[in-house]
């Protein structure tokens, strides 16, 4: 049943504006006739109230916690499914069959080799740059290397590309670390699970033998699902962004990486690390969340707070989970744990934290395992960017196969100062 319009009375306008109705989820104004038909844009920055897209991807309540891919509850999929079939689902929108499952992942695999001259790209960064300004530059210059796969118009050449990104992603992450330790770049092995084959090339050196722990392995994949699409997020509006202007996916995917690397967003995994390693011992706690709540100082604490979740953040709960299985089977005994342990239980019972709603988010744990696991800080983010190009690839897609779709071109409010006569510079 179609929903009954709003009305938007005021200053000489009285305009009927359609109301949108989801399959779950708020409704939505439909403002696209507002400029021509009143002359006024809406102000809306951060869009805090502005759905800029349609999509059937991922859904997301905030306020009861839930987080959704193509309609499954992100806990069954942590719990009963793995990275292939997730990135299987976000793409084609169902759960493969056995042999879809085997089809898909045999492609992936056979895509994870990089062109070799790509290796030369590597020394041309310094040892000590950050993998994910390496990052943003590597998978950027995929575009230079695949040329048959960048026609956006072509659905078989999209296709490709996708299946490129999603397998080539982990290669280049892991050059990115092989590089700044100064070990040779370890091949993919296609014998390896996805996230199996990840971990060799991260931690393998070719004078031992190396095996991958299934514990890791099962840790990582889970740490991939867990962030592979948070819909219309700040880097993946930057892909679809970036897309909708025509752009190859591999340049799209790179915007989403240089988006994602801000603390605000996929660095606060890192920035979380260095936080509790700032913090160092447990006494010194109070210390800082006095400082996250004092206005005039801009400090906050790192991997607590979320823009869309005001519960609790659904992923956080299972990588909560994760964090102590992984801890207690690395037997695992760091001091930074302590901290964190402790953050957490003084952030849950605070009373700014509590009537904030700021409740430790996905990044705090996931920053706690990666650091279990053997990960230096500066590729956590790396690992973000990683698990969410499923994420970032499958909106891009979806934003492409979208015959409404158009070039995002947001307006402004001008405030700045209105025309004026150019001053000569001897009459300044
Ligand atoms: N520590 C202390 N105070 C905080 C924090 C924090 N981490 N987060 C929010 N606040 C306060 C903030 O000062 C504000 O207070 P007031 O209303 O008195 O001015 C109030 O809570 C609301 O904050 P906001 O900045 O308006 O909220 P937002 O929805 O715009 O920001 C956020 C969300 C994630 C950017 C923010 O919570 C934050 O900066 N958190 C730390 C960084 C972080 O962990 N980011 C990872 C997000 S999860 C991974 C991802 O999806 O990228």
């Amino acid at each position: 049943m179609a929903k009954d319009p709003m009305r938007l009375v005021g200053e000489g306008v009285d305009l009927e504006l359609p109301v949108l109705e989801g399959s779950v989820g708020p409704d939505v104004i439909d403002i696209r006739k507002l400029y021509a038909a009143t002359g006024k844009f809406t102000f809306d920055p951060g869009f805090t109230s502005t759905a800029s897209c349609e999509s059937k991807i991922t859904y997301i309540d905030g306020d009861k916690g839930e987080l959704q891919y193509r309609g499954y509850p992100i806990e069954q999929l942590a719990k009963d499914s793995d990275y292939m079939e997730v990135c299987y689902l976000l793409l084609f929108g169902e759960l493969p069959s056995k042999a879809e499952k085997k089809k898909f992942t045999d492609d992936i695999t056979n895509h994870t080799m990089l062109h070799e001259q790509l290796h030369r790209f590597f020394s041309g960064f310094r040892r000590d740059a950050h993998p994910m300004a390496i990052m943003v530059g590597v998978v950027g210059a995929l575009a230079a290397f695949y040329h048959d796969s960048t026609d956006i118009n072509d659905p078989h050449q999209r296709m490709v590309a996708s299946y490129r990104l999603i397998a080539k992603i982990p290669t280049i992450a892991a050059m990115t670390f092989k590089y700044s330790i100064g070990q040779p770049f370890v091949y993919p092995d296609n014998k390896l699970s996805y996230a199996g084959n990840f971990l060799n090339m991260m931690f393998s050196v070719p004078t031992e033998d190396y095996t991958v722990s299934p514990t890791l392995e099962r840790a990582m994949d889970l740490i991939f699902i867990l962030h592979a699409d948070h819909e219309q997020n700040a880097s993946t509006s930057t892909v679809r962004l970036a897309g909708s202007s025509g752009a190859n996916p591999f340049a799209c995917i790179a915007a989403g990486i240089a988006c994602l690397w801000g603390p605000a967003h996929g660095g606060a995994n890192e920035a979380c690390l260095n936080m509790l390693e700032e913090i160092g011992t447990v006494d010194r706690i109070p210390e800082f969340v006095a400082r996250a709540k004092d206005k005039a100082d801009p400090f906050r604490l790192m991997g607590f707070g979320h823009r869309v979740y005001k519960n609790f953040d659904p992923r956080a709960t299972v990588m909560r989970d994760t964090a102590h299985k992984v801890l207690a089977e690395l037997g695992v005994d760091d001091p930074l744990f302590d901290v964190a342990m402790e953050l957490e239980k003084i952030a849950l019972e605070d009373e700014y934290f509590v009537s904030k709603k700021l409740y430790p988010n996905v990044d705090f744990y996931s920053g706690i395992i990666l650091r279990a696991m053997g990960f230096p800080t500066s590729m956590f983010t790396v690992l973000f960017a990683l698990a969410r190009t499923s994420g970032w690839i499958s909106q891009w897609k979806e934003m492409i196969e979208d015959p409404t779709q158009k070039i995002g071109r947001p307006r402004q409010l001008f405030t700045g100062t209105p025309q004026r006569d150019y001053v000569p510079i001897d009459k300044r």
